[in-house]
C-alpha cells in the first residue's frame, strides 16, 4: 500500500502582493519563495542550491531568478538551473487557490 504524505496548506493570501524579487514564506519548515511571472505565482524553494542564500534576496528578470551570493540562474517555473555556479535544480511546488488563500503542496521532507 502506497502512503501518500502530500498536504496543501496556506502559503499566502490571494491579496498578498508579491515583490518583484519574490515573496519570501515559511511552511512548517520549508523555506518557500513565491514569485510572480506573468501574471502567474510560481513557489520554489527559497534557498540557493550552490550554498546557502535567499534567493528573495536576489534579483528577477523576466521568468528567472538569480542569487545574490555568486549569481547563479533559475528558471522560475521549473526550477531548473541557467547560469552557474550553482547546478542542481531548485524544487519546485505546486500552487493552487482556495477562496482567499493560496495553497502550497508539501510532500517529502523539509528541504
Ligand atoms: S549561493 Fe547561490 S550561486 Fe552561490
Amino acid at each position: 500500500m502506497s502512503v501518500s504524505s502530500s498536504r496543501w496548506l496556506p502559503i499566502c493570501k490571494v491579496s498578498d502582493e508579491i515583490a518583484p524579487h519574490g515573496l519570501p514564506c515559511q511552511v512548517e519548515g520549508h523555506e518557500i519563495a513565491v514569485f510572480s511571472v506573468n501574471g502567474r505565482r510560481y513557489a520554489t524553494s527559497n534557498i540557493c542550491t550552490h550554498q546557502f542564500a535567499y534567493l528573495t534576496d536576489g534579483y528577477v528578470e523576466g521568468e528567472h531568478v538569480d542569487c545574490p551570493m555568486h549569481q547563479g540562474r533559475f528558471h522560475i517555473p521549473t526550477g531548473e538551473p541557467k547560469g552557474g555556479p550553482a547546478s542542481e535544480p531548485l524544487r519546485t511546488y505546486p500552487l493552487r487557490v482556495e477562496g482567499d488563500q493560496v495553497l502550497v503542496e508539501i510532500s517529502g521532507s523539509a528541504g
